[in-house]
């Protein structure tokens, strides 16, 4: 039997394109920027499979021009690059990476919560220029964060893994806002309680988005939900971009209308609001919250994974669809 024909989108660990090459064709791509207009198509064409990233667009007009494509396995746990509707009724298998990237994830919200709230990058700046002349009762003061009231919007895994992390060692009282309740037990584990989304805005000292991206919930933080927020709050987006309204964010942040925040995604990154660039009291980092080694080597390793268990007909480890049947490629 001739080796499935994978295309890896983005460089990844070599040990993990020598792994998958032992069994599959593997083609890859090293293209340090965004995909031009019908580009990845190009690569795509001739190919069963595809290692993918949260940067490459899966639609039903690649799925159309892609005839033998019948899995693409994403380096990420959001798949919101998937058309799923579109990829399921074409017959294409899709898979994430999910659980291998929780506690890292939420390690990184915390620490951008932190850092925005205690203005440490503020303070990095101020002392890299050389301002640092003395010791004043109110330099760069900020906002507690132990013991005060975390909002979470987004109470899937990485959000009860914030959670454990807010009330177990920060002390901090927990409310949450979901598409669904959690089941007590699970919410005890948290020590979390579910409020209507206005409440959390009102009422919490600092807010983590952590939900998944649909246009449903594009500009779920808004100038309307900002302005519900407190003077003195922080806004935390590990989630994706558009889910904040980032122009209506700068001008908030700029106002004083919230205190800081900390962004890890952006509206059409790797592009960044110009207003978000010129605002001190922003943290702002390029999607990296999954990004230690050990972490980013098991996402990886789970996306060949699937990708392997696909082709050897075990069925993938960590599927996002279930496909229709699709006809035979020529
Ligand atoms: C990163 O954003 C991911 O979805 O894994």
């Amino acid at each position: 039997m001739t080796p499935a024909r994978i295309f890896i989108a983005r460089a990844i660990f070599p040990e993990v394109a020598q792994r998958l090459a032992q069994h599959c064709e593997v083609h890859q791509h090293s293209l340090g920027r965004p995909w031009a207009e019908g580009e990845l198509v190009q690569h795509l064409q001739g190919m069963d499979g595809a290692l993918t990233t949260g940067a490459e667009r899966i639609d039903a007009a690649l799925l159309a021009a892609c005839p033998r494509l019948r899995i693409v396995a994403n380096m990420a746990v959001g798949y919101n690059n998937f058309d799923v509707p579109a990829m399921t009724a074409a017959g294409v298998q899709g898979t994430n990476t999910p659980d291998v990237l929780t506690e890292t994830t939420a390690d990184f919200g915390f620490a951008l919560l932190l850092a925005a709230a205690r203005r440490m990058a503020e303070g990095e700046r101020y002392l890299r220029a050389g301002h640092w002349k003395e010791w004043r009762y109110d330099l760069l003061a900020g906002a507690e964060v132990h013991g005060t009231r975390l909002g979470i919007i987004g109470m899937g895994r990485i959000g009860q893994a914030i959670a454990r992390r807010a009330a177990h060692g920060f002390g901090m009282e927990v409310v949450y806002h979901n598409r669904s309740r959690l089941e007590p037990a699970l919410e005890a584990a948290c020590r979390a309680r579910y409020v209507g989304k206005e409440e959390l805005l009102r009422t919490a000292d600092h807010v983590m988005l952590v939900l998944p991206y649909s246009s449903a919930v594009h500009h779920t933080i808004g100038a309307a939900e900002l302005a519900l927020m407190k003077t003195t709050a922080t806004l935390v987006n590990i989630a994706r971009g558009g889910i904040v309204d980032d122009a209506a964010l700068a001008q908030a942040l700029r106002a004083g209308r919230i205190a800081a925040a900390g962004l890890d995604v952006f509206e059409g990154e790797p592009a960044v609001h110009p207003d978000l660039l010129t605002v001190p009291n922003v943290v702002l980092t390029p999607h990296i919250a999954s990004a230690t080694v050990r972490t980013r080597l098991a996402m990886a390793q789970l996306a060949a994974d699937n990708l392997i268990a696909f082709f050897e007909g075990r069925g993938p480890l960590t599927p996002v669809n279930t496909p229709l049947p699709r006809p035979p490629a020529e």
